[in-house]
């Protein structure tokens, strides 16, 4: 072959290869939902700060391989409806927050009821279906759940921020409690997912893992609300390999949770890793391990099998209030299993809890 004639192959090729991907090298800019469908036609999507009209999704269908500038912050004006507020797809994306803001107008919301009753509330309010990087966003007032994860493929998000606080204190409809409720912070069924860095304060779990694997949390903050949860796992789903490390439990009802439905059956729990978290001023139980769900050491169900729940590595350190309990597990009948190394669990204050049905907690003692 000629080297004019390889030029030329080369040149076929490039042109092939270039004209697969839909999208263009341009860069699209958002500043009204309007403006959507042509900016995801590019690669680079800028989104300037604007309002999104009350009922509608802000709706991303990226083309592969897309980077996203957040360059202001964006508003979602308010209704009573099923959301979600803000939704983005797409794969090998980078979305960079640049620390800007969604905010959800969450007090026009609450209720103190959450997703239990009292008006329609847009939840999730943030759904994410990307994979590659997620960072530096910061959601404000959401009106109930913030974050649905579902990823196509590895995901890390980082450095993100939930503010929900202003929903602590009770509101004219909350009848005294706390005017936010069910304000989840990352809800995930999935599987590899990294969630590091990140400053969550809510009313309800910081994490809740309902099914998936491969599922790293590290390094995160959790404020006010229910801890970092493995859970509640209904019938027929697994959950295995989860790395819960380096977390810091503030105010919550507890730290640790892993909460399976009662009347769950045919579900595995399995190779959960607990390693360096901080917990203070827990207000129920520093670790509650429970098959009883939704009651809490109610009558456990044994249809979800539980086994290889490991505290190991850097110490757990949790301090329970006066009133609360250390550690509590609550297992069905032979679905707790196996050998649990908990030599990494340190656990102050409060009583202890109780221990059911199962002897399989080694290097441990409350
Ligand atoms: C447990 O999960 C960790 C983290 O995903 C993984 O590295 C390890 O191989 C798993 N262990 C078993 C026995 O599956
Ligand atoms: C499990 O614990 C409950 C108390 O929570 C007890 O009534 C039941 O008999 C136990 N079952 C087994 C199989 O140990």
């Amino acid at each position: 072959m000629s080297a004019f004639v390889r030029l030329a192959a080369l040149l076929v090729f490039a042109r092939v290869a270039l004209a697969a991907p839909s999208a263009t090298d341009c860069t699209g800019t958002i500043s009204s939902l309007d403006d959507v469908d042509d900016a995801v036609k590019c690669t680079t999507v800028n989104i300037n700060s604007f309002t999104v009209p009350a009922g509608e999704t802000f709706n991303l269908d990226l083309a592969t391989g897309t980077t996203v500038n957040m360059q202001g912050d964006v508003t979602f004006a308010v209704k009573n409806w099923d959301g979600p507020l803000f939704q983005v797809s797409g794969k090998s994306i980078t979305f960079n927050g640049n620390g800007h803001t969604f905010d959800g107008n969450g007090p026009s919301y609450w209720d103190g009821q959450g997703g239990n009753g009292g008006v329609t509330k847009p939840a999730p309010m943030m759904k994410i279906k990307i994979s590659g990087t997620y960072t530096n966003v910061k959601v404000l007032n959401s009106p109930a759940r913030v974050y649905s994860v579902s990823n196509p493929a590895a995901l890390t998000m980082s450095q993100l921020t939930i503010d929900d606080s202003a929903g602590d204190a009770p509101n004219s409809k909350s009848d005294g409690k706390a005017a936010g409720h069910n304000t989840d912070g990352f809800d995930v069924s999935t599987t590899d997912l990294t969630i590091e860095d990140s400053t969550i304060h809510n009313q309800d779990d910081c994490l809740a893992i309902n099914k998936g694997s491969n599922i790293v949390f590290q390094r995160n903050t959790c404020t006010g609300g229910h801890g970092i949860s493995v859970g509640s796992i209904d019938s027929d789903v697994t959950v295995s390999g989860i790395v819960i490390s380096g977390n810091t439990i503030t105010n919550n009802d507890q730290a640790l949770r892993i909460k399976t439905k009662s009347a769950a059956s045919s579900s595995t729990v399995t190779n959960i890793t607990y390693s360096g978290n901080t917990g203070t001023g827990l207000r129920q139980f520093g670790v509650l391990i429970d098959q009883s769900y939704p009651d809490t050491l109610g009558t456990p169900g044994s249809g979800v099998k539980l086994s290889a729940v490991n505290f190991v590595g850097a110490t757990n350190s949790l301090t329970v209030n006066s009133d609360a309990e250390r550690v509590a597990v609550n297992c069905g009948s032979g679905s707790c299993t196996g050998t649990w190394d908990w030599s990494a669990l340190k656990v102050t204050g409060g009583k202890a809890g109780p221990i059911t049905n199962f002897s399989g907690i080694k290097n441990f003692s409350q």
